[in-house]
């Protein structure tokens, strides 16, 4: 059987001026795991959001592009939101139980779709929270208030709500963040069964549990989307230096480039005497790039540098003989 794709094409974002997706295009398999990752503030929420439409709750929003589900773009304004809205399903970081039973809630959107039918109701309600490994913990106290359980179970409450009006996409915001490590666990675990039949998209900041779960993976920051692909060669093999630095939890930082140095014909101790040559013309702030061909010039020149108090941004390998040091002026 071919893979089958949610197709995001050009999809933007605006807030009064300021762009939070920019050009977003990414095939999305469906049945997969798939896992958004990136810095705070890089835009996952916002564009799991697009999938069900919740960016239309806020007004000041707008945006523009399309998503094909099943050759049917849900951006387009003449789709009905209720409808899709119980074909793709959420669950955020924080759980928010309905103030009624366990029972209820579970029930409260297959109520909603129409479905009045008791003994229905009960085996939706069973299965629904056996889906969401609640259903052993909660079977003898169906009739008590949802906000009696703990935040775990909380959690795996709302997924049985989810579940219960049988969507066929899953969208979890960092759904267990705010769980300790056994119920986070539980939840991982349903999740990995849970994709065998739905298209599970989850964003998460712990690259842990993207490496447990994710089939494909999604890399952004800042609005933008850098690097997307199977989950293997995205962690093995991230391309972009921004998705490896990241992997690695280092902080990348921002930089352009103001002078380029080739330090390739000259040996110790000149090439360090045209560093700082270079540098004593250059501003505080701006940024040098320098070229070196042997391994002690990559360690001893960034070491000198920083006892002098400059910034090394990093140092690249650019192929087998030659590598970069990326330095900032700061004194
Ligand atoms: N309702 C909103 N109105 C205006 N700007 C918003 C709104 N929601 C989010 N933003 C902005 O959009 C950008 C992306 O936010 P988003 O919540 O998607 O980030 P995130 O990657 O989910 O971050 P985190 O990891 O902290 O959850 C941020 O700059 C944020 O300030
Ligand atoms: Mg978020």
């Amino acid at each position: 059987m071919s893979e089958k794709y949610i197709s995001v094409e050009e999809l933007n974002v605006y807030y009064q001026g300021h762009e939070l997706l920019k050009d977003v295009n990414v095939n999305i398999p469906e049945k997969r795991i798939v896992c958004i990752i990136g810095p705070s503030g890089s835009g996952k929420t916002m564009l799991l959001r697009c999938f069900n439409r919740f960016i239309d709750l806020n007004e000041e929003l707008s945006f523009s592009g399309r998503i094909l589900m099943d050759g049917v773009n849900i951006l387009d304004k003449s789709v009905d939101v209720i409808k899709l809205r119980a074909s793709v399903g959420m669950i955020s970081q924080k759980p928010y139980p309905l103030p009624m039973s366990i029972y209820d809630n579970v029930a409260y959107g297959p109520r909603l779709h129409g479905e009045g039918d008791k003994s229905r109701l009960d085996h939706t309600v069973k299965e629904s929270l056996n889906q969401a490994a609640l259903w052993d913990e909660v079977k003898d106290r169906l009739n008590e208030p949802a906000t009696k359980l703990s935040i775990g179970q909380q959690q795996r409450l709302c997924l049985a709500r989810v579940l219960a009006v049988k969507p066929k996409i899953l969208l979890c915001d960092e759904a267990t963040s705010a769980l300790d490590p056994v119920s986070s666990h539980k939840i991982e675990q349903q999740i990995l069964k849970l994709s065998k039949e739905y298209t599970i998209i989850m964003s998460t900041h712990n690259i842990h549990q993207a490496k447990r779960l994710a089939d494909y993976v999604i890399y952004v920051y800042l609005g933008s989307l850098i690097e997307h692909g199977p989950a293997k060669e995205i962690f093995k093999n991230p391309k972009h230096e921004r998705t490896q630095a990241y992997l690695k939890g280092e902080y990348y930082e921002e930089y352009t480039v103001d002078r380029e140095v080739d330090l390739r014909e000259f040996g110790e101790p000149v090439n360090y005497m045209k560093t700082k040559e270079a540098l004593d013309n250059m501003q505080v702030g701006q940024v040098l790039r320098l070229i070196v061909n042997t391994r002690e010039a990559l360690k001893d020149i960034p070491k000198g540098l920083e006892t002098e108090g400059q910034k090394i941004i990093h140092r690249k390998t650019l192929n087998k003989k030659d590598w970069e040091i990326v330095v900032r002026k700061l004194e």
